[in-house]
C-alpha cells in the first residue's frame, strides 16, 4: 500500500495504506497488481529459505455428492449465511429436509441409528426437533452425550443461542467438575462419562425421555460402556427412545449390536477435496505444518485452513512458531489469524473459532485478506464443525492412550492415525466449497503404514475406573457384560487386581465400603484412594490441592518462547525438596496467599486460567468429601506407580520396566532412590511426569498386601534425607 492514497485511508477494512498492525490493506486495480508482484516476492522469500514442501497430487479426489436442492442451499455463501436469521440457518442444514421423516422413524422405533456427514446438524438439531415435537412434556429431559468436553460445552452454547435462552437454563451442559444445568434444563449435553455417572443416582435414567449417544463412531471407553448399559435399560423402559448418532463410519456395526436397529441416513452435502501427499516423509511434522500453512497462505486462493495436531503442547508450539514466522515476514504477507483449539482451552477463546473476525467478502478480490488458520486436536475431526474451512493440513498423527495389560502401564503415545481418521480430516475441507487436503506423509505410508480404523479405546486402556463404576451399579459379572468389542481378558483381570490392591474390592471381588466411597469421586481409582487415605493421615487439605493441581498439571507453568529464562527462574523459585507434587502444592498455596491474584500469576509465569480451574476442581472435590505427611498419602493411592533408581534410569518395581524422570521435573537432576510418578508419557523415551520422592518403607505401610519387604530391600534401612524434614516445616 502507498501513503499517497491519503484520502479515506482508514475508511473501511480495505481503506488504503498499511495499518499499524502490519496488515497490508490494498485498494483498487493498481494496488492489486502490486499485490501480485509482492506475492511472488513472498513466494521467493520462502523458497530462498529452502523451506518449501514438495506436495504431489495423486489425483485422488474425495467425491462430493449433491442433489440439485442441495446445490441451491450451498449457493448461499458463508457470508450470506451470517446475515441470515438463526432460523434460516437452521433450515439450510442438510438434516432439515429430513426432519419429519426422522421424527416419524423415532416415533416408530425405540432404538434408531442415525448416520450423517459431520456438520449436517445431528448434534445441534435433533434435540431441538425432539423438543419441538413434545418429547420434553411432563418435565422429561433429552440427554445428548459427547465424548469431548469442549464439544459438549460449545454445542450447548450454540443450541442455547439458537433457542434464544440463557445457557444453563433450558439448555445446559454437564462435564466433569463443571455442571452448567439447572432445575429448568430439558436439553442436556454432557460428556459420555457424566451420563455414566448418572447411572449411580438414577439407574434407569427415569428422568430422560430420549438419550442420544452422539459421536458413537469415536468408540471412547465411556461410550462403549454406555452402549451395554443403555441396551439393557431399554428392555425394561419401552418408553425410552435411544438414538445412536455417528459420522459415516461403522453404522452397520451399531445397528447389529442394537438388535438390528434401523439406520437412518442423512445424505451428506460435500464438495470434492483434492488430496496431496508429500514426496518424501517429513522429519519434523510440526515444522512442516508451519511451512505448509505459510505456503498455502501465500500461494493458494483465499480460504481458511485447519491443521490437525495431537495435543495442547504441540498446538501452542505451532501457534507460536506461526506467529513468530509471520512477524518475521512482516508486511510482506497478509495477516494470518491463528486460533488454537484443544480440550483445556478456555471457553471464551473457543468461541472465537466459530466467529473469527473477518474482512468483508469484497476483499477476496485480492490475496490480501485476513487468513484464518485453526490449529486443532482431532476434536475438529468430527465433534466440532468449523465453517469456512477450505484447506486441511494433516500430519497424520494423533495422541493415543495405550495400555500394556501385562505390566499395567498406561501411557499416552503419539501414533499414526488411522486411514478412517485421515479421511474424516480430509472431509473437513469440503464443506463450503471444493477444498484441498495436504497430507504430510507419502501416499505409500497412507496405504501401507496406517491402520484401517482406530482400535476402540476399551481395548487399549486401564479399566480400573469403569470396573469400579460397574461394580457399584451392581454388575458383578463383568466377563459376560454386553460389550460391543470386549476388552482383552488380561485387562479386566488386571483392573480387578488393582482395585483389590487399592482395597476397593474384597477377595470375593465385591465392592468394599472404601470402594463405594471411591466410586463417588469422579477421578481415577488411584487418585480417589489417595484422597480418601488423606483423612487417615490428616492431610486432606494438602492432598485435595495436589489432586486438583494434578488434574490440570500440564498447563500450570507458562513458558513463552521470548522469556524462557525468566519463566524458568520463576519456576525454579517454586521448587521445594521432595518432588513435583510438593511444588504444585507450593504454587497453589502461594497463589492462595496472594488472594488468588491474576497479577501474581502473571508475575510468576503461572497460567491464571489453569489455577482458576484447579480451584474449581478443588472446591468440588472438597464438596464431595486436615495435615502434613502428604507423601504417605500420595503413596497410599499411587503405590502402583513406584520406580527405583537403577543404572542409567529407573526401573518400575513390579515389572522392571525402564523409565526416566521427565526433564521438566524438579527431581530431574536429584535422582532420588525411590519415586512415585503420576503418569507415564512416551515421547522420545518412557518419561515419568510429576514425581515425588518416597521412603520405601511407606510402601509396606500402605500396601502390605502388594509389596514384599524383599522387593524393597536395599534402602529400607536408609533414612530419608534430612531435607525432607525441612520440606515439611516449610509446608506446614
Ligand atoms: O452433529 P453434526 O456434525 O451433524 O452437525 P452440528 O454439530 O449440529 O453442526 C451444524 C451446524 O452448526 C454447523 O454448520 C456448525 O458450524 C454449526 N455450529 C456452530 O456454529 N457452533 C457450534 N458450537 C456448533 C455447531
Ligand atoms: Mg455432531
Amino acid at each position: 500500500g502507498g501513503a499517497s492514497h491519503g484520502a479515506g485511508r482508514r475508511a473501511g477494512p480495505l481503506g488504503g495504506g498499511e495499518a499499524e498492525d502490519g496488515l497490508p490493506q490494498l485498494r483498487g486495480q493498481e494496488e492489486r497488481e502490486q499485490g501480485m508482484r509482492l506475492e511472488q516476492e513472498k513466494y521467493q522469500l520462502i523458497l530462498e529459505e529452502d523451506e518449501m514442501i514438495d506436495f504431489v497430487s495423486t489425483a485422488i479426489t474425495m467425491k462430493g455428492t449433491r442433489t440439485e436442492e442441495e446445490e441451491e442451499a450451498i449457493a448461499l455463501s458463508q457470508a450470506e449465511m451470517k446475515k441470515q436469521s438463526m432460523q434460516e440457518v437452521r433450515r439450510s442444514l442438510p438434516i432439515f429436509p429430513y426432519r419429519e421423516d426422522l421424527l416419524a422413524a423415532i416415533q416408530e422405533h425405540q432404538i434408531l441409528v442415525i448416520e450423517g456427514e459431520t456438520g449436517s446438524g445431528k448434534t445441534t438439531q435433533i434435540p431441538q426437533y425432539l423438543l419441538e415435537h413434545g418429547y420434553t412434556q411432563g418435565g422429561m429431559k433429552i440427554g445428548c452425550t459427547q465424548p469431548r468436553r469442549v464439544a459438549a460445552m460449545s454445542v450447548a452454547a450454540r443450541v442455547a443461542q439458537e433457542m434464544s435462552v440463557k445457557l444453563g437454563n433450558e439448555v445446559g451442559y454437564s462435564i466433569r467438575f463443571e455442571d452448567c444445568t439447572s432445575e429448568r434444563t430439558i436439553l442436556k449435553y454432557m460428556t459420555d462419562g457424566m451420563l455414566l455417572r448418572e447411572f449411580l443416582t438414577e439407574p434407569d435414567l427415569a428422568s430422560y425421555s430420549v438419550v442420544i449417544i452422539d459421536e458413537a463412531h469415536e468408540r471412547t471407553l465411556h461410550t462403549d460402556i454406555l452402549f451395554g448399559l443403555i441396551k439393557d435399560i431399554a428392555r425394561f423402559r419401552p418408553d425410552l427412545k435411544v438414538l445412536v448418532a455417528s459420522a459415516t463410519l461403522d453404522t452397520e456395526r451399531f445397528s447389529c449390536f442394537f438388535d438390528d436397529a434401523p439406520v437412518f441416513r442423512i445424505p451428506g452435502r460435500r464438495f470434492p477435496v483434492d488430496i496431496f501427499y508429500t514426496k518424501a516423509p517429513e522429519a519434523d511434522y510440526l515444522e512442516a505444518c508451519v511451512v505448509s500453512v505459510l505456503q498455502i497462505h501465500v500461494t493458494q486462493p483465499p480460504g481458511d485452513c485447519l491443521v490437525f495436531l495431537t495435543g495442547q503442547e504441540e498446538i501452542e508450539a505451532c501457534c507460536e512458531l506461526l506467529q513468530e514466522r509471520c512477524r518475521r515476514l512482516g508486511s510482506k504477507i497478509a495477516e494470518l489469524l491463528v486460533l488454537p483449539i484443544y480440550a483445556n482451552l478456555p471457553s471464551d477463546m473457543q468461541a472465537k473459532i466459530f466467529n473469527p473476525p473477518r474482512l468483508e467478502p469484497a476483499s477476496s478480490l485480492c490475496n490480501y485478506i485476513l487468513g484464518v488458520v485453526v490449529v486443532a486436536t482431532n476434536i475438529a475431526e468430527t465433534s466440532l464443525t468449523i465453517d469456512g474451512i477450505i484447506y486441511v493440513i494433516d500430519p497424520g498423527f494423533c495422541k493415543q492412550k495405550s495400555y500394556n495389560a501385562r505390566t499395567g502401564m498406561e501411557s499416552l503415545i503419539v501414533t499414526p492415525c488411522s486411514r478412517a481418521s485421515a479421511n474424516q480430516r480430509a472431509g473437513r475441507a469440503g464443506r463450503v466449497a471444493a477444498g484441498k487436503c495436504f497430507r504430510l506423509y507419502t501416499a505409500w505410508a497412507f496405504k501401507h503404514e496406517m491402520e484401517e480404523s482406530t482400535v476402540p479405546e476399551i481395548q487399549r486402556t486401564n479399566l480400573g475406573n469403569v470396573v469400579l463404576l460397574l461394580k457399584s451399579l451392581g454388575i458383578n459379572d463383568l466377563i459376560h457384560f454386553d460389550f460391543m468389542d470386549p476388552p482383552p481378558h488380561e485387562t479386566l483381570v488386571l483392573a480387578l487386581e488393582q482395585l483389590y490392591a487399592l482395597g476397593a474390592l474384597n477377595h470375593l471381588g465385591e465392592l468394599t465400603k472404601l470402594g463405594r466411597r471411591m466410586a463417588e469421586l469422579p477421578v481415577d481409582p488411584m487418585l480417589s484412594k489417595m484422597i480418601l487415605a488423606s483423612e487417615q493421615y490428616k492431610c486432606s487439605e494438602e492432598v485435595l490441592t495436589i489432586a486438583a493441581m494434578l488434574s490440570v498439571n500440564n498447563s500450570i507453568f507458562y513458558r513463552p518462547k521470548d522469556k524462557v529464562v525468566h519463566a524458568d527462574n520463576a519456576r525454579q523459585n517454586f521448587v521445594v525438596p521432595g518432588g513435583d507434587h510438593l511444588v504444585l502444592l507450593n504454587v497453589y498455596t502461594q497463589w492462595l496467599e496472594s488472594d488468588y491474584s491474576t497479577q501474581w500469576c502473571y508475575e510468576n509465569f503461572i497460567q491464571f486460567r489453569s489455577m482458576r480451574r484447579a480451584r474449581d476442581v478443588r472446591d468440588q472435590l472438597e464438596g464431595l468429601m486436615d495435615r502434613i505427611e502428604v507423601e504417605v498419602s500420595v503413596t497410599a493411592g499411587y503405590f502402583y506407580h513406584t520406580a527405583r533408581l537403577s543404572k542409567g534410569g529407573y526401573k518400575t518395581v513390579k515389572h522392571q520396566q525402564t523409565v526416566y524422570v521427565h526433564p521438566n521435573s524438579c527431581l530431574f537432576e536429584e535422582q532420588p532412590r525411590w519415586l512415585i510418578y503420576h503418569e507415564l508419557v512416551f515421547t522420545t523415551k518412557e518419561f515419568m511426569r510429576q514425581v515425588i520422592e518416597i521412603d520405601s518403607s511407606w510402601l509396606l505401610e500402605v500396601a502390605p498386601h502388594y509389596y514384599k519387604s524383599k522387593e524393597l530391600e536395599d534402602s529400607s534401612s536408609k533414612k530419608m534425607p534430612r531435607k525432607q524434614g525441612k520440606a515439611k516445616e516449610e509446608l506446614g
